[in-house]
């Protein structure tokens, strides 16, 4: 196990810094103090090379900006709030709009672009660090003094957890995930077309054209969106089908079952490579970059459509009308407690 520290001056009044956490195998993550950022995630091929399967930028300066939300904490709400309001308690609550007429990820200063307080801790087993951030009432237009704190853990079987924990002192809406776009082929060798994907998923979550929920769920047989046998996530992106053509791919939630631990399952064969998602979140929400910015991988080149995928495991994203608002409610004085789980292995030795 190790743990690493790295400063950064990128910022005036704060200093950003990487950490990195290690097992004894190599295998582990690198993040920062800014939005939690996830730049890598080191994981071993079937020949042993340890290689980074998220999307990192090359300038680190990009992550004050994070265009597309690289490997961030996002919060208080994940996803769009359909035109920036919702009620709550009967209260009508409004948020700045910052993705067309919806409010985004938290709104222009969510906590992505936040300093997180940074506690790294170490046993024999595993190695963790918890990320703590106080969110004043009323930041960004939601209710309630709100706690966070966030804990990632490395440990020997190759498994990178995110635990999730906030208190409110009023009622109010949470949300959180962390946005890191995978690719297993590892350093953005190619894109993630020829990326086998299950989810354990029978329900679509329906979007209207703004991109928000209709509150109806599409049963996803017979459809692009079926992921319940594993397949290419290349061979039905670019079918004639209404729901893709409103994200132009997959930018969708779906309800995940019940049944079943495995939430989510990404093969890359010629790598070896294979990542399992355990969570207790209600859905996830996955996007194949299918508009990536401008900014230059460390990977040496820009960005091309559909070169990783972002898996969101989150509550389902609020409709007009409260659509699926219940999901989000935290109560005054109650926890909210959400984990998932990244399981690393090698498809031969399964
Ligand atoms: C959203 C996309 C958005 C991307 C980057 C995803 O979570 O679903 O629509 O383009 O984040 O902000």
């Amino acid at each position: 196990m190790c743990i690493e520290k790295v400063f950064i001056n990128m910022r005036e009044n704060s200093e950003i810094i990487s950490f990195s956490l290690r097992n004894s195998k190599g295998f582990g993550i690198d993040f920062l103090n800014l939005g939690g950022v996830i730049t890598d995630i080191l994981v071993p091929d079937k020949k042993g090379n340890i290689e980074n399967v998220v999307l990192k930028y090359e300038d680190l300066e990009t992550y004050v900006t994070n265009p597309s939300y690289y490997g961030a904490i996002v919060g208080r709400t994940a996803g769009r709030i359909a035109n920036g309001t919702t009620k709550l308690n009967d209260e009508v609550l409004t948020f700045n709009k910052n993705y067309g007429v919806n409010q985004g990820h938290g709104g222009p200063n969510g906590f992505t672009f936040k300093i997180f307080n940074v506690e790294v801790h170490e046993n024999e087993n595993e190695v963790s660090a918890l990320l703590s951030y106080f969110s004043k009432d009323g930041e960004e237009g939601y209710p309630g003094n709100l706690k966070v704190n966030i804990i990632y853990t490395i440990n020997e079987n190759n498994e990178f957890k995110i635990t999730y924990k906030a208190v409110s002192d009023k009622d109010t809406l949470v949300n959180l995930t962390n946005h890191s776009y995978f690719n297993l082929s590892g350093n953005c060798k190619e894109d993630i077309l020829n990326h086998y994907l299950y989810v354990n998923s029978d329900f679509l979550i329906e979007l209207n054209n703004n991109q928000v929920p209709t509150g109806r769920l599409l049963y996803v047989e017979n459809t692009p969106f079926d992921f319940n046998i594993a397949k290419k996530i290349g061979r039905d992106i670019d079918r004639d089908d209404p729901q893709l053509a409103i994200g132009q791919g997959y930018d969708h939630p779906w309800m995940l079952n019940n049944e079943g631990d495995l939430k989510l399952r990404l093969v890359h064969k010629e790598s070896g490579r294979v990542m399992d998602v355990y969570t207790n979140q209600k859905s996830v929400v996955l996007y194949t970059l299918n508009f990536p910015d401008d900014k230059v991988l460390d990977c040496g080149r820009k960005p091309n459509r559909r070169d990783a995928i972002a898996i969101e495991t989150q509550n389902p994203p609020i409709g007009e009308d409260n659509i699926f608002t219940k999901y989000s409610i935290l109560r005054k004085g109650e926890e909210y407690s959400k984990e998932t789980i990244y399981k690393f292995s090698i498809l031969n030795e399964k």
